[in-house]
Formats: structure tokens, C-alpha cells, sequence
């Protein structure tokens, strides 16, 4: 039996899932920035802290991803170009959305970032990298999470 421990996975295909979910959240986290500037409304103050929230705790995973990209051997995307590249959600570019458009775009990317986690767990767990794994699952949680913030929300047809 082997007692060697497995520092690095180069698995260019975990490489690569790291710098996608690492773009979609640098994607989100501007989302929530520019709606945390331009929310307004009746629920301006709690949407706007929430907003705030959510982007902070999005700062923080985007760190643990780019940092177990480079733990594994690789280099994760770095770049405005290379975030838009590899994100697997868009942009917001238009300048005017009601408080509900907000919440509902957020929550539609959250969903979409939480399935390709889900995916990439399995890829990492099929790619023998526990260490990646775990990484993704934690990350799911945050995610889960904000899911549940905005679903709450976004439940309150008031909202306007
Ligand atoms: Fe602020």
C-alpha cells in the first residue's frame, strides 16, 4: 500500500471547472454590486444590505476557488476577458430593473451556478480530489443558502 500523499491533481478538466465556477461567481458578485447601487423602492434598504451581503460572501468563495486552483497546479481565470468567458451566466447590462426583475435574475443564476457545483462535485469526486470536492460542497451551501434569501424575497409579490 502507497503512503504517498496526493498533493496535486493537474486533472485539466477540474483545472478548468475551478476557473468556471470561479468566473460565474466573479460574474454574480458584480451583479450584486451593480444592484446593490442601483436597487430602489419601497424594500430599498433591506434589498440594498442584502445585495451587499450576498456579494461579500461571494468574495470570499471566489478566493477559495482561485487559491485551490493554484493548490492543484493550476491558474485560475484572472481576467475581466476570461471571467466573461468562462461564466456560465451573463452579464446584467441594461440600467433600469424593478426590485422583483433583481431578485428574480439573482435567484435564476444562483440555480444555475448551484447545478454546474453539483456536476463539477461529481467530476472532482470521479477525478479521485476529495480536497476539490469538499471545496464545491462547502461552496453549494453558501449558495443554498442565498437561494433561500432571495426565494423568501422574491415570494413578496409586494416587492415592486
Ligand atoms: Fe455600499
Amino acid at each position: 500500500m502507497s503512503t504517498e500523499v496526493k498533493v496535486k491533481n493537474t486533472s485539466a478538466e477540474v483545472i478548468s471547472s475551478l476557473s468556471r465556477e470561479l468566473s460565474s461567481t466573479y460574474l454574480l458578485s458584480i451583479k450584486y454590486k451593480k444592484f446593490h447601487w442601483y436597487v430602489s423602492g419601497p424594500f430599498f434598504r433591506e434589498l440594498h444590505l442584502m445585495f451587499d451581503e450576498h456579494h461579500t460572501q461571494l468574495l470570499a468563495v471566489i478566493d477559495d476557488l482561485a487559491e485551490r486552483s493554484r493548490v492543484i497546479g493550476g491558474y485560475p481565470a484572472a481576467t475581466a476577458e476570461e471571467f466573461i468567458a468562462h461564466a456560465e451566466i451573463k452579464e446584467s447590462k441594461n440600467q433600469t430593473y424593478t426590485p422583483q426583475e433583481m431578485v428574480e435574475i439573482l435567484y435564476a443564476d444562483t440555480d444555475t451556478i448551484i447545478n454546474a457545483l453539483h456536476r463539477d462535485v461529481e467530476l472532482a469526486t470521479k477525478d479521485n480530489d476529495p480536497g476539490t470536492a469538499d471545496l464545491l460542497t462547502g461552496i453549494v451551501q453558501v449558495y443554498q443558502k442565498q437561494a433561500w434569501f432571495l426565494a423568501e424575497t422574491k415570494a413578496r409579490k409586494a416587492l415592486v
